[in-house]
């Protein structure tokens, strides 16, 4: 038998998102009527036009002239097409520069087999756990430079003295719930272009963003394109967690440091590990561009977002001093006491209420916990009695 490759033995015993499972999973045995208001993923029905796509979509596959077989490793040219004709309608973007992937953690997970093991990595602390995963599965937990977003600086990520290869950003970041200042995006930038650094783009979130002065995709900073990979998602946007589908922009002008084009590498390396997506989900993601479409999304949208501002106020009501949850649907909450995250997220569970204690997200999220409006409104408002706060 083979040996392992050695890395993975540096990862963290288990996923943490397991651990908490298990806490909850003891808790559901004792019958107790959990609120989970720890959970990431969507609890809306899928937009109407997504399913009646999916179903036409299916129907072809009935016919031989319809049929469909193998498809291209980077997505139909239909959904590309549409990707640029809306979201990046004010870029110069072509088609060829858009990738189509089976969710963003695949291109997440993936794209950093693109880069030397000896790149320096910068990732946001605290963060979606699979950066720093990722980059140990590929041999840099040496190189990694963790980037604190700190309540005295807006959860903002301040530059650093490092140089650094690779920067993760994510916008609105998970778990604060915060999106970037366009200042702090344009520093970020500046930086990369300073140090030929990449800026690795995560805008999972995008679609809930509504203030002013942040920005949905970094091509809207003046520099973006000649330093910065995008990526985008129809899980939370759409509903698409279980669909799986997601986008990346890969600006064709980017190149390592040996000169080689990222789009060129990603393209290869695709072909190789992906055999595209499916064709009715690609069909189901289509239907959320266009009117109706772009509507019906929009309602689901603005209901997490009416959950989260119920959650968020009804946490301030209670004396709790809560962050995010304007243009994302979570909330950070700071535990009270200066009670340690894990020892706050027991508290909670107590009272039923699951949270997602803010260490699991890197050490800076020590002494906050993860709410999440995409809880139902029912659930909200069970916590928040629970709490006290109605
Ligand atoms: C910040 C962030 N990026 C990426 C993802 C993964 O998205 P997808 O469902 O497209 O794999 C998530 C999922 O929760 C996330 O929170």
């Amino acid at each position: 038998m083979p040996k392992i490759n050695s890395n993975l033995l540096k990862l963290k015993k288990d996923y943490f998102f397991n651990e908490i499972e298990k806490k909850v999973l003891f808790k559901k045995q004792n019958n107790e009527k959990i609120l989970n208001l720890g959970v990431g993923d969507i609890t809306q029905p899928l937009a109407p036009i997504v399913i009646e796509a999916m179903k036409r979509a299916a129907d072809e596959m009935k016919d031989k002239n319809t049929l469909k077989g193998y498809g291209p490793s980077s997505g139909y040219r239909f959904l590309k097409q549409k990707i640029l004709d809306n979201d990046y309608k004010n870029f110069d973007f072509e088609i060829d520069e858009i990738f189509i992937s089976s969710g963003m953690k695949y291109s997440l997970a993936n794209i950093s087999d693109l880069f030397s093991e000896k790149s320096k990595v910068g990732i946001l602390d605290p963060a979606y756990p699979l950066y720093t995963d990722a980059n140990i599965i590929n041999g840099r937990k040496q190189n990694i430079v963790y980037l604190p977003l700190l309540e005295e600086n807006n959860f903002e990520p301040l530059l650093t003295d490092s140089k650094l290869d690779i920067i993760y950003l994510c916008s609105p970041n998970n778990p604060t719930g915060i999106a970037f200042s366009k200042k702090t995006l344009k520093n970020w930038v500046d930086y990369a272009k300073k140090n030929k650094s990449l800026i690795i783009f995560d805008g999972a979130y995008e679609a809930f963003i509504t203030s002013k002065d942040s920005v949905k995709s970094i091509y809207e900073i003046t520099g973006a394109k000649d330093v910065a990979i995008e990526m985008r998602s129809f899980s939370k946007k759409a509903g698409f967690t279980s669909l799986r589908c997601s986008y990346l922009v890969i600006p064709k002008n980017i190149k390592t440091l040996d000169n080689l084009s990222i789009n060129s590498l990603w393209n290869r390396y695709i072909d190789t590990k992906s055999g595209g997506i499916s064709y009715p989900i690609q069909k189901a993601a289509e239907a959320t561009y266009g009117g109706e479409g772009e509507a019906q999304i929009q309602r689901i949208i603005s209901t997490y977002m009416q959950n989260t501002t119920t959650l968020l106020t009804g946490l301030k009501k209670l004396g709790y001093t809560a962050y995010g949850g304007i243009d994302s649907p979570y909330v950070w909450c700071k535990c009270p006491k200066s009670m340690k995250s894990m020892d706050f997220f027991d508290h909670l569970l107590e009272k039923n209420i699951v949270s997602i204690p803010g260490i699991g997200f890197g050490s800076s999220g020590e002494g906050f916990v993860r709410f999440s409006g995409f809880a139902n409104f029912e659930t909200i408002n069970n916590a928040l009695l629970n709490l006290g706060a109605l």
